[in-house]
């Protein structure tokens, strides 16, 4: 069997295929029986240094589900926000809590506190990666269309933490990934990089390109997500300018396949990124979406606490 006890979850990258379809796997079991008491007596420590509605309550949600118990914590009223380090926090934390979730503007902090700690520290999001989110995305794609290789994803707009963790995600799992961005907002160039060759080894292909049309023809998910990110704010009025011609709109759906299915991880920005026509419309699975990260994490705790 596969074993991920004890391993962190800061990117996808660090993750076989194996071991991310068995994750997806139990998050299909778990979907279907929630409760148990697999995680009984285990504390999660949840540390937020930003905003979030859904990676909030349904990690908390995930872990009462499980038999567990999870401790909300805002850096800023910890003693990390007086100047604590991050490698004393996770020493401390290491000996009460059995695993860390945060979400920080920094991955550095995320490598400090899994360097430092002895328990797995997993990633609520931070400025290059979003993994519990892409994983939520891929069972739902699984879900729609049985299957993941093959499936061709186009994320359009800002290629930001959420791309980036598409991009790497699908290769592994072998879909046909396209990013759509105006030049000055595409990913990072060592992590296209890095999801090139990850799909080159797994038969999946990653593409970044400035012609969002193009990309679009034959799409079976249209992915969005906000083109102001937390912590650019000072930004909106150049990205909106940069990435209007990205927007999902209904003739962006309409150049993809009868049948794509619309995706974005929320919080959405009506009449930005997504219309609400689109996102109210038939080919919308947002909601359904948001609810797979529940499972997902499930599977997530479940196997590494
Ligand atoms: N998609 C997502 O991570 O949402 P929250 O910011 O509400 O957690
Ligand atoms: N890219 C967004 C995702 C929010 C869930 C952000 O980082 O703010």
């Amino acid at each position: 069997g596969i074993s991920l006890k004890g391993k962190h979850l800061l990117t996808w990258k660090d993750y076989s295929r194996k071991e991310i379809i068995h994750l997806l796997e139990r998050a299909l079991v778990l979907k279907q029986s929630p409760y148990s008491g697999a995680l009984s007596q285990k504390t999660l420590a949840m540390i937020f240094e930003k905003s979030s509605t859904r990676t909030r309550v349904s990690f908390e949600v995930g872990m009462t589900q499980l038999g567990g118990t999870a401790i909300n914590l805002n850096s800023r009223d910890m003693q990390l926000g007086r100047g604590e380090t991050i490698g004393d926090t996770a020493k401390v934390l290491s000996r009460y809590v059995d695993g860390i979730m945060i979400r920080t503007d920094a991955h550095q902090k995320l490598e400090e506190l899994a360097g430092n700690g002895s328990v797995p520290v997993i990633s609520g999001l931070c400025d290059l990666y979003h993994p519990c989110q892409a994983l939520a995305d891929m069972l739902t794609v699984y879900e729609q269309k049985g299957q993941l290789a093959g499936v061709k994803l186009v994320y359009t707009g800002d290629g930001n933490n959420v791309a980036h963790s598409l991009m790497t995600i699908g290769a592994i799992l072998g879909l046909e990934v396209v990013v759509a961005s105006p030049s000055g907002y595409w990913p990072l160039d060592f992590i296209t990089g890095n999801a090139k060759k990850l799909a080159a080894k797994h038969g999946g292909s990653v593409t970044v390109t400035e012609n969002v049309e193009e990309a679009a023809a034959g799409a079976d998910i249209l992915y969005t997500d906000v083109w102001t990110s937390m912590g650019q704010d000072g930004e909106e009025k150049e990205r909106k300018e940069a990435l209007f011609p990205y927007q999902i709109n209904e003739r962006l759906v309409t150049a993809a396949k009868p049948d794509v299915s619309v995706l974005h991880c929320l919080p959405a920005h009506r009449e930005e990124e997504i219309t609400g026509e689109v996102m109210e419309g038939e080919n919308s699975l947002v909601f359904e979406q948001a609810e797979n990260r529940l499972h997902v994490q499930k599977a997530i705790l479940e196997a590494l606490l």
